[in-house]
């Protein structure tokens, strides 16, 4: 709540004993009341303060009510001053007149009812209270204005140098668009084109602004115009980016590659209101790209051959290694073994015409010599090329393989055969599989730490699988996907003779162990006689 402020209550008469009959009747309004007893006393306190009501009587010596009044009234501070005249005798309805043409504003008779005088009082009092109230708050209000209006022109004066720079920016962009490289154009929301730059003009030598709306359109290749059209109207259903490529016709007649660009412009609400768009010449980087997808072509297709005519060459020289293998396995044992077995025969000859001990030990000594001999030539040509490959087929010169391998590296080798009545096989592919089993073992004594390897030679339906399989460490991922920085001659050997077949080599990591696989379909494996084997139950 807020305390009442107190106003000023004027009380003029010439009899002290009057003024304070009101002092005390106006007590209880709790107002400051101030007593005059003659009019320039009046005057004096209505100078100094500002009085609220002035409660005077009319008959006074030296002047009198009406003239005070008339005084007070001249005075522009005093025009609305209430003033209240008490009057001892009785008041004609001219006497009134006088009085409010002097500027009273009520009448007290004597005797004064106190409740009346508290009444009248009171009201002007707090008549006096709120005109300074609205006075204060149209003083607060007309400070609020002045702020608001200062503020108001501050954020004029900011606006004004906002406008300023924005059409400073305006002839900067517009240099930029007018010497720009590419074409510069924005679109409405319903797709049509506001604004073009000068440099679609100067490449198509239409006249300015003809192209506006959708007349840009004719200048598209006819072969792209529908694609791109539709590429555009995608764009306006869908509100995305706006990309696509054509050829635009030039004024002299020739057709350029363009790629143009546009990108959406939203409301507050987010609804598409324009587009800006930007289309550049991208006919050089266009015809650069081409001849490199045209070259990018021709070298996979160079690289394509050559790599078959490598594939047919590795074919051709494993083909001929084998059969130099053959060979020099046939001229080591049918020439250098006869030879020895010769050498052995003299000597015996000679052994046994001699007589004396020495000659005799010697001939023991040279006969073990060429005994060691003959059986390093067998080995070496038998591991060149198995005899037995040729004569009784795959299974026994696997076998005999096996054996040596055991023997040499204490590895236990199992071979299971599915069917036992293997058929034979065409001699390339018989020694394909034993040079990849010879491979994958040879692989597994040098690299696999194992200590038993299993393979398996089975026909099921659809394919013939043979299998190597071991108990050592494992390889590796890399090597397990034959990815080809990470095998060696070996293994990438054996894919290659596996594919000459048609078949796929596989290698897994078993944990533990590894596990060589190698799948030919069964249309490729052809007998000794000369038909597609059947697959046997
Ligand atoms: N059974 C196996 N156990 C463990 N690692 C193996 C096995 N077989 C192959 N590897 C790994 O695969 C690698 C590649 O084998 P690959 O036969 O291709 O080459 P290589 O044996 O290293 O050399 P080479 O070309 O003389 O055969 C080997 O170096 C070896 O690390
Ligand atoms: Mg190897």
């Amino acid at each position: 709540m807020t305390t009442k402020e107190k106003v000023n209550i004027l009380m003029v008469d010439d009899q002290p004993a009057k003024l304070l009959s009101y002092q005390v009747m106006l007590g209880e309004l709790d107002e400051n009341l101030i007593k005059a007893t003659s009019g320039k006393e009046a005057l004096e306190h209505l100078l100094k303060t500002d009085v609220a009501v002035v409660l005077m009587d009319v008959s006074m010596p030296d002047l009198d009510g009406f003239e005070l009044a008339s005084m007070i009234r001249q005075h522009p501070r005093f025009q609305r001053t209430a003033i209240i005249f008490i009057s001892a005798v009785r008041l004609t309805d001219l006497d009134r007149l006088k009085g409010y043409e002097h500027g009273a504003v009520d009448y007290i008779s004597v005797p004064v009812v106190p409740e009346l005088l508290r009444a009248k009082v009171s009201i002007f009092a707090e008549l006096h209270r709120k005109t300074r109230q609205l006075e204060t708050l149209n003083q607060e209000l007309e400070q609020r204005v002045a702020e608001r209006t200062e503020e108001l022109e501050t954020k004029a004066q900011a606006l004004m140098e906002v406008n300023r720079e924005l059409a400073q920016k305006n002839l900067e962009l517009d240099a930029i668009v007018h010497t720009a490289p590419d074409i510069i154009f924005s679109r409405q929301a319903d797709g049509s084109r506001d604004y073009i730059s000068d440099r679609f003009y100067e490449y198509t030598g239409v006249a300015p602004s003809s192209a506006v709306g959708f007349g840009w359109w004719d200048h598209v290749h006819p072969d792209d115009r529908e694609r791109s059209q539709q590429r555009w109207l995608d764009s306006v259903q869908s509100g995305e980016n706006y990309e696509v490529e054509y050829r635009l016709r030039g004024k002299d007649g020739d057709y350029h590659w363009f790629r143009a660009r546009a990108v959406p412009i939203r409301d507050h609400i987010g609804k598409v209101v324009r587009w800006y768009g930007i289309c550049s010449d991208i006919h050089d980087s266009k015809l650069v790209e081409q001849s490199i997808r045209d070259n990018a072509a021709e070298l996979e297709k160079m690289v394509d051959e050559r790599t078959a005519a490598l594939r047919r060459l590795s074919v051709r020289l494993m083909t001929a290694q084998d059969e130099e293998r053959r060979r020099i396995a046939r001229d080591l044992h049918d020439g250098l073994g006869q030879d020895l077995a010769v050498a052995k025969i003299v000597l015996d000859k000679v052994f046994q015409q001699s007589s004396a001990e020495s000659d005799k030990q010697a001939c023991i000594e040279a006969s073990e010599i060429i005994d060691h001999a003959i059986q390093q030539v067998r080995s070496i040509s038998h591991l060149l090329h198995p005899p037995l490959l040729d004569e009784v087929g795959l299974l026994s010169a696997l076998r005999w393989y096996l054996e040596g391998l055991t023997e040499r590296s204490g590895i236990e080798t199992f071979l299971d055969v599915q069917p036992s009545d293997f058929p034979r096989l065409t001699l390339d592919l018989e020694t394909a599989v034993f040079r990849i089993v010879q491979e994958a073992l040879t692989n597994v004594f040098r690299h696999s730490e194992a200590r038993k390897v299993w393979i398996g030679l089975t026909q099921r339906e659809g394919a013939t699988v043979i299998t190597v399989r071991d108990d050592g460490k494992g390889i590796g991922k890399k090597i397990a996907e034959l990815k080809p920085d990470c095998v060696g001659i070996g293994i990438s050997g054996m894919k290659q003779r596996a594919k000459e077949f048609g078949g796929e080599l596989r290698l897994t990591n078993t944990q533990p162990g590894t596990l060589v696989e190698l799948v030919i379909p069964s249309t490729r494996v052809v007998s000794r006689e000369g038909g597609v084997l059947s697959t046997q139950s």
